[in-house]
C-alpha cells in the first residue's frame, strides 16, 4: 500500500528578490514497510520538503501539486482532520528539533498536551503513554528523570533526543526525520537509528522517510533512496543499487565525499564535487547540475533532462536518455 506520495510538488519561498525554489517538482512514492532516504547537499530542498510533505507550510512558503497521505490529499483536509492526523498518521521530526520545545512546560507535560490534543480522535490513557514514554528514554539513552525537566534544564543532545521521543510517542504510521542525528555524538547517533529501526521491526512505524546531507548515514536506515538537487530529486531506486552502482554523476560525487565508509559502502573510487549548488532564485536552464558535471554535454545547458528508467533505478540525467545529438 502506498502511505505516502506526492505529485508534482512545489515549494517556493517567495522573497522580494523573487522566488526561491526550494522544491521543484517532486514526484515520490513511499509503500507500507519501506525507509525512503532522502540526501543531498546542504541548500538542496530537504527541509523544506520535509514540511511541504507535512503541511506545515507558512509564508512565505507557498506549496503546489500534491501530496496524498494514503490517497488523500493533505493540502485539501480540513484543518481539524489534518491536526488529529497529525503525530499519528503523519509525524515530522523538523531539522533542529531541540529548539522547537515549548520552554514553558516539564517534558511531562508536553506529553500530556499531545495526548489531550487527540482525544476527539482517539483513546489514549495519560499513564500509558508517560510508561510508554521512560522506556523508550532508556533505549535512547535518556534517563526516565529528564521526564520531570524542563527544555532548558536538558542538554541540546537529550533535548533532540526528547523531540524525538515526541514525535514518536504516538507511533505514526508515516514518519519523516530530517536530520534526526546530525546534532548527536556518535554513539548517540547509532543508538537513535537502532531506536528507529526498532520501532520499524515491531510495526509501531509503519514507514519513514530518513532526511539527510550525508548518503552513508541514511544508508544505514534507508530501503530506498533519493538523491535531490536544487530542489529536484535527480536519482532515486533501491538503496543498495544507488549506493553501489550511482548513476547519476552528482550521486557519483556524493559516494566520493564520504569520508568514513561506514556500514559496508565499498568506497566507490570516483572524483570528487567541486563547486557550489546554483542559486535557487535562479537556477540554470537545462540541468541544474550542468555548471558542476564533468560529464556535460551540449544539450545538458540547453534542455532539462527527461527522467529515465536504467535497470529499475530513476535518474534524470541526459548521460542515459536516448536522444538525437545526444552524444557524451
Ligand atoms: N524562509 C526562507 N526564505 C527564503 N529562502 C529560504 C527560506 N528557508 C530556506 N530557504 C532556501 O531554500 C533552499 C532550500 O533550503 P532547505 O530546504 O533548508 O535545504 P536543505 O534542508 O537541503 O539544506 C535554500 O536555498 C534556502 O536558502
Ligand atoms: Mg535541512
Amino acid at each position: 500500500m502506498t502511505m505516502l506520495a506526492t505529485r508534482d510538488l512545489k515549494a517556493y519561498y517567495f522573497t522580494r528578490r523573487g522566488f526561491v525554489r526550494a522544491v521543484d517538482g517532486i514526484n515520490i512514492e513511499v509503500g507500507e514497510g519501506r525507509v525512503l532516504g532522502i540526501v543531498g547537499e546542504s541548500g538542496s530542498g530537504k527541509s523544506t520538503l520535509g514540511m511541504a510533505l507535512t503541511a506545515l507550510v507558512r509564508p512565505p512558503l507557498r506549496v503546489q501539486g500534491s501530496v496524498l497521505f494514503k490517497g488523500k490529499d493533505i493540502y485539501s483536509l480540513h484543518p481539524e482532520v489534518l491536526r488529529a492526523i497529525r503525530g499519528v498518521g503523519l509525524s515530522l521530526i523538523p531539522q533542529f528539533a531541540m529548539d522547537a520545545l515549548n520552554p514553558t512546560a516539564r517534558i511531562r507535560d508536553l506529553i500530556k498536551d499531545l495526548v489531550d490534543s487527540h482525544k476527539d480522535s482517539i483513546k489514549l490513557e495519560l499513564d500509558d503513554m508517560i510508561k510508554r514514554a521512560q522506556e523508550r528514554a532508556l533505549q535512547i539513552g535518556l534517563p526516565k528523570w529528564v521526564l520531570d525537566r524542563y527544555p532548558v534544564e536538558l542538554s541540546g543532545g537529550m533535548r533532540q533526543r526528547v523531540a524525538i521521543l515526541l514525535s514518536t510517542l504516538l507511533n505514526p504510521e508515516v514518519l519523516i526525520a530530517d536530520e534526526p542525528t546530525s546534532a548527536l555524538d556518535v554513539v548517540i547517533q547509532r543508538l537513535v537509528i537502532q531506536y528507529l529501526q526498532d520501532l520499524f521491526k515491531e510495526g509501531a512505524i509503519k514507514t519513514m522517510i530518513f532526511i539527510s546531507h550525508d548518503i552513508a548515514t541514511a544508508y544505514q536506515i534507508a530501503t530506498d533512496i533519493a538523491v535531490m538537487y536544487a530542489g529536484q530529486i535527480v536519482e532515486s531506486g533501491s538503496a543498495d543499487k544507488v549506493v553501489h552502482e550511482p548513476l547519476h554523476p552528482y550521486t557519483k560525487g556524493l559516494m566520493s565525499a564520504i569520508v568514513e565508509p561506514g556500514m559496508n559502502i565499498r568506497k566507490v573510487k570516483l572524483e570528487g564535487l567541486t563547486g557550489e549548488p546554483p542559486d535557487l532564485l535562479n537556477p540554470p536552464k537545462g540541468c541544474r547540475f550542468y555548471p558542476r558535471c564533468r560529464y556535460r554535454m551540449d544539450i545538458c545547458k540547453e534542455e532539462d533532462p527527461p527522467e529515465v528508467d536504467v535497470g529499475g533505478v530513476k535518474v534524470k540525467c541526459w548521460l542515459y536518455a536516448k536522444r538525437e545529438g545526444a552524444r557524451p
